[in-house]
């Protein structure tokens, strides 16, 4: 899987590629990602990407011209291209199993007051990350390419992800590890028994709980 992510400020993502399992994914060649400045294509003298809006209005626009000729320089046949934006639709782990089973993503990380509206013509899919507006889609992008990279095979265990929140509609169980006791709070008994049959179903039953108590919406799905 190739990652493409358009965006002007690169350096955000320095942490992000170079720590912990994303890295981990980055050396072993599980995925690529490539963080590519969309300033480089501005036709712009002065290597302009925004201008003041039409019409009138508050702060600045980012200009079709570099984020189109961006995407046409790096877009194959296998590419889906993702557009970044909090009136996108809304992204869940379905989705990112969706995504992960592509063969090269371009991320466009929107900024400033937002973008010009010719930008949509290009794009397949126009994802938010939730109801909030952030300076940018550089976070958001890092939220997608984590989510996709992370169910890649060999990324992580697969029993790993098989468990995880949202699968199957349902929270996570609850995990303990040593000590035994903490604080005066002892780990379940069941988990310290030995039957495997009974830990099974102590945890299906505490995952229906956390998500009856938590995110009832979850189960009417
Ligand atoms: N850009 C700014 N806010 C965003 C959000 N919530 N989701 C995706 N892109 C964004």
């Amino acid at each position: 899987m190739r990652i493409d992510i358009l965006t002007l400020f690169p350096s955000m993502f320095d942490g992000f590629l170079n720590e912990s399992i994303i890295k981990r994914a980055i050396d072993k060649k599980l995925v690529e990602i490539n963080v590519i400045n969309f300033r480089d294509y501005s036709l712009d003298p002065h290597h302009k990407v925004d201008d003041t809006p039409y019409g009138g209005g508050a702060g600045m626009v980012l200009t079709p011209q570099p984020i189109m000729d961006a995407v046409d320089d790096i877009k194959t046949k296998e590419s889906r291209v993702i557009l970044l934006t909090p009136d996108g639709k809304r992204y869940n782990q379905q989705m990112a199993y969706d995504l992960s089973q592509e063969k090269h993503l371009i991320i466009i990380c929107g900024h400033y007051e937002g973008f010009d509206d010719r930008i949509r013509s290009i794009v397949d899919i126009e994802l938010s990350i939730g109801d909030y507006v952030l300076t940018g889609g550089e976070i958001p992008s890092m939220v997608i390419a984590d989510s996709i990279t992370r169910l890649l095979d060999g990324v992580i265990d697969k029993d790993s992800h098989l468990n995880d929140s949202f699968n199957n509609n349902l929270l996570d169980y609850p995990t303990y590890t040593k000590p035994r006791v903490y604080r005066g709070m002892e780990v379940p008994s069941v988990l310290l028994s030995g039957n495997h049959a009974e830990i099974e179903k102590y945890r299906q039953q505490e995952a229906l709980k956390r998500t009856r108590d938590r995110r009832p919406d979850l189960l009417e799905k």
